[in-house]
């Protein structure tokens, strides 16, 4: 992985609340972030006393190297969101500004949390579909942002790979968004819904609050039967 082909770009604590519906009882259990990359959410429920570790490829990076490359992003990203801003919702962010400061915001977070959460163990190197925890580590695995988005990328057999193996290291798991980067349901869902229900896993499709991408109204929820 190289660091110019990498798009930093994470989410604040308010945003995974929403995205994933997290309750108090929730925020008490002991979590995986998957792809978590700059989001402010460890560094934000370890700040309220949660337990959490965070998985992204990117922890291979040091954090001045992250900061540079971030700072790059944004000017990228900021103009492609003016260009598409018929894609999403403007009600949780009033403009594409507002949006550029609450995710610098947040990734300043992550940022100023990451030196001490990597020696603590809580920002860990490692990429889907191997990832090195023993089966049933977590009570809640999360995945924001990553699996079904990016369905153009990540083929079936990935995608059924990671949903096994977060659903071996976690009694719960739940992924966002269900739609691809193109708006449409992602290709992938309904065969990955019926793989893990053969193995014995129970699906849902749940309604969440949080909205920003058009059509994006649900997580997927996997749970040990
Ligand atoms: C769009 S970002 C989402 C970041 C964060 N979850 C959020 O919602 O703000 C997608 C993340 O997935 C990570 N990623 C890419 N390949 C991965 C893999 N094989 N396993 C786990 N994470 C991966 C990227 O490095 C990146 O941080």
């Amino acid at each position: 992985m190289e660091l110019k082909n990498i798009v930093p770009w994470g989410r604040s604590f308010a945003e995974y609340r929403e995205i994933f519906s997290l309750s108090d009882d929730d925020l008490n259990k002991t979590i995986l972030g998957c792809g978590d990359g700059p989001a402010a959410f460890n560094a934000e429920l370890t700040a309220r006393g949660g337990k959490i570790i965070s998985v992204d490829p990117t922890y291979q990076f040091d954090a001045d190297a992250l900061r540079g490359r971030i700072a790059t992003v944004y000017d990228e990203v900021i103009p492609q969101l003016r260009a598409n801003m018929d894609k999403y919702i403007w009600t949780s962010f009033s403009s594409v500004k507002e949006l550029g400061q609450v995710r610098m915001t947040a990734m300043a977070r992550f940022l100023a949390d990451y030196a001490a959460g990597k020696e603590a163990g809580r920002y860990v190197q490692a990429s889907l579909p191997d990832l090195p925890f023993a089966d049933q580590q977590f009570d809640l695995a999360l995945c924001s942002h990553y699996l079904f988005l990016y369905s153009k990328h990540v083929d079936l057999s990935q995608h059924l790979l990671a949903m096994n193996e977060l659903c071996r290291v976690a009694r719960e798991v739940r992924v966002y968004p269900l739609i691809a980067l193109d708006g449409t349901l992602s290709p992938h869902l309904k065969t990955v819904m019926a793989a893990l229900t053969d193995h014995g896993l129970t699906t849902s499709l749940v309604k969440v609050s949080y909205q920003f991408q058009k059509g994006a109204t649900e997580m997927l929820v996997v749970q040990a039967a």
